[in-house]
């Protein structure tokens, strides 16, 4: 059985705070003989201070919580990648929580990395617009980085990528390659980030003398089959597309799948774009040309902005915005 603070305050004839305040260094107050007998103690016995007892005193677990939607999405384990190093780099252990998208599941997450005292959580939620129950997490006190997708409030810390610029930058690449008729799969519309990558796609348009033909948007929710589905719509309607502007690349993919299954090649008859640059996509046969987030770093920043919020340090920005980049690469082609 292990060795508890409590046996051993009973044999050093102190109290349990007296222990703990030893072993985390906070010996004002405690004589130099009592605290000599305690750290004998916890020598002889093999004492292993475990994270809630430590935090009883320095009120620190050393630990912060990572809430994603989708762990089977290789862009949030990029994320995950960049909040571990730089959480371990400051001595910190991360506890990652996988959502499925699912509020309940959020809440629940929430509830548990209270109780494990975690000293922070990095937040991508799966439940925006009704970001509440972020607000009051926010309130509550416990430091939070909301990240990827975006929570409109004065009131919180956040890191994200101008998703608006994204679709635009995708679009316009179309458009300059000469195409005409480009389809839009979206990812679900009621994250901000879906929202504003159409809204690029449509500037990009509208700037380029193109109407918006919504028969041409279809909305997916980031998923594979949803690019399946989306690109059977766009390629049965007889509207003649020559390119997809895919919103992330699991959905690219799916096109990639239907287009084949339709007989045509890419980027021969069909363009595609898409949007992460996920590690697959330039492996993929043609390599897929898409909209680059840089997921590791947005990760980096959003942790050590979150150890910084523990630490009680200032920041001089509350929110940092990535930019997009367009990777060109074999999916799309000249048509011009
Ligand atoms: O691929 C998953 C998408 O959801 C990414 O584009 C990221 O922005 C997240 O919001």
């Amino acid at each position: 059985m292990a060795v508890t603070i409590k046996d051993i305050a009973k044999l050093a004839n102190v109290s349990i705070t007296t222990v703990s305040r030893v072993i985390n260094n906070k010996t004002e107050g405690v004589s130099e003989e009592t605290r000599n007998r305690i750290l004998q103690l916890v020598k002889e016995l093999g004492y292993q201070p475990n994270a809630i007892a430590r935090g009883l005193v320095t009120k620190k677990t050393k630990t912060v919580g990572l809430i994603i939607p989708d762990i089977s999405n290789p862009f949030f384990p990029d994320i995950a990648r960049g909040v571990e190093d730089s959480a371990h780099i400051y001595g910190y252990n991360v506890f990652l929580c996988n959502t499925d998208d699912n509020l309940e599941k959020e809440s629940e997450y929430i509830n548990a990395l209270k109780e494990k005292y975690v000293d922070g959580i990095i937040f991508t939620s799966s439940s925006i617009p009704k970001h509440e129950h972020i607000m009051e997490l926010v309130k509550s006190g416990i430091p939070i980085v909301i990240m990827d997708r975006r929570v409109d409030s004065e009131d919180i810390y956040g890191v994200f990528l101008d998703n608006y610029e994204g679709g635009y930058i995708a679009t316009k690449h179309l458009i300059d390659l000469g195409h005409k008729k480009i389809g839009c799969i979206t990812g679900p519309l009621y994250t901000k980030s879906a929202k504003e990558r159409l809204e690029g796609y449509k500037k990009a348009l509208l700037e380029n003398g193109m109407d918006v033909d919504e028969t041409l948007i279809f909305e997916g929710d980031y998923k594979i089959n949803s690019g399946i589905i989306g690109t059977e719509k766009l390629l049965g309607n007889n509207k003649n597309v020559t390119a997809i502007f895919a919103c992330n690349d699991l959905m690219a993919y799916g096109a990639y799948k239907t287009i084949r299954s339709y007989g045509y090649k890419i980027p021969d008859d069909i363009s595609i774009v898409g949007f992460d640059d996920i590690q697959l996509s330039q492996i993929l046969e043609p390599q897929l040309t898409t909209i680059r987030q840089p997921a590791y770093d947005m990760g980096l920043t959003a942790a050590r902005m979150l150890i910084k919020l523990i630490e009680g340090k200032k920041l001089k920005k509350k929110i940092i915005n990535f930019r997009p980049q367009l990777i060109i690469r074999q999916s799309t082609k000249n048509i011009g």
